[in-house]
């Protein structure tokens, strides 16, 4: 018997048996179609979308956004904002209607009405004309919610004095002081003066800053032996040794920070 003879071939169920081609079909008969949504479209965009993707990423990398200042409990005056984008849901809040009592109309049904008008407009609004004029409802309505948003977003930040906001909250500057912790003066100055002024000299919530003072060497000695102003006094009592290595010390970082 030949090799090969009264062998059958079956069919492999996974292959269809009509042969596709790859190419995408012929949309010259739809005016204003032509090319396919899927692969082809959706390709393109995904990739465009990649490259915004990247862009920003990169944007946000090499200027990152800063940080206010620190948080201080105790300030009062401060008035927390949320990004400009959200200040007009902001604002929606302080009218009575949707405050209050009615806050459910603030947070709730207001906005789930606008978000839920956008998410049906395509269902609502299915007319086949494209223009404007042809549209008038739709349109009628994103020019009232547009309005509203910017009417809203003026309000809202039109009582804020962002000058006086902006200096109050400047980020906080990374600080390039260097300290040599093997110098005698810091020993000292970590056991009497550490815990008010900073462990860099830059202050802390008891103590100024220590970096751009005023006062000169002896001042500096005489302070820490008699205090000053709200600084209680004996906050230094070793030797006039340690003395001398504390206020050298104190100048020597306050050299180096210029
Ligand atoms: C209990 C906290 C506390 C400690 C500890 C302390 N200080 Fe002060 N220090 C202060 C306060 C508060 C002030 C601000 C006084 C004022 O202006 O009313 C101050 C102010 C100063 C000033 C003047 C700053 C300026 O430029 O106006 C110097 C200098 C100073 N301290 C040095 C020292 C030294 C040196 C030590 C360590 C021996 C020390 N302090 C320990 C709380 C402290």
């Amino acid at each position: 018997m030949k090799k090969g003879k009264g062998m059958k071939f079956v069919g492999d169920s996974r292959i269809s048996a009509e042969k596709k081609p790859n190419a995408s079909k012929d949309y010259s008969e739809y005016p204003g179609r032509t090319e396919a949504f899927w692969p082809n479209y959706l390709l393109k965009e995904w990739l465009i979308g990649a490259v915004f993707l990247v862009g920003f990423l990169c944007l946000t990398l090499a200027h990152p956004a800063p940080l206010e200042g620190v948080a201080d409990p105790t300030d009062a005056a401060y008035i927390p904002l949320p990004d400009w984008y959200f200040l007009f849901l902001y604002e929606l809040l302080k009218y009575k209607f949707a405050s209050g009592p009615f806050i459910i109309m603030g947070i709730l049904v207001i906005p789930g009405l606008a978000f839920g008008g956008l998410f049906l407009a395509p269902f609502l609004d299915n007319g086949p004309g494209r223009r404007p004029h042809q549209r008038p409802i739709a349109v009628a309505m994103m020019l009232l919610a547009v309005s509203g948003v910017m009417w809203l977003t003026y309000e809202s930040s039109s009582v804020v004095d962002w000058e006086a906001r902006a200096e109050a909250n400047k980020p906080i500057p990374e600080s390039d002081i260097e300290i040599d912790t093997e110098d005698p003066g810091y020993a000292v100055y970590e056991n009497n003066c550490m815990s008010c002024h900073g462990d860099d000299l830059s202050g802390t919530g008891n103590g100024p800053a220590l970096i751009g003072t005023e006062h000169d060497g002896d001042e500096i000695a005489t302070i820490a032996r008699e205090g000053i102003g709200s600084m209680p006094a004996d906050m230094f009592d070793g030797s006039d040794e340690e003395l001398d290595q504390l206020v050298e010390f104190i100048l020597s970082v306050n050299e180096d920070a210029e």
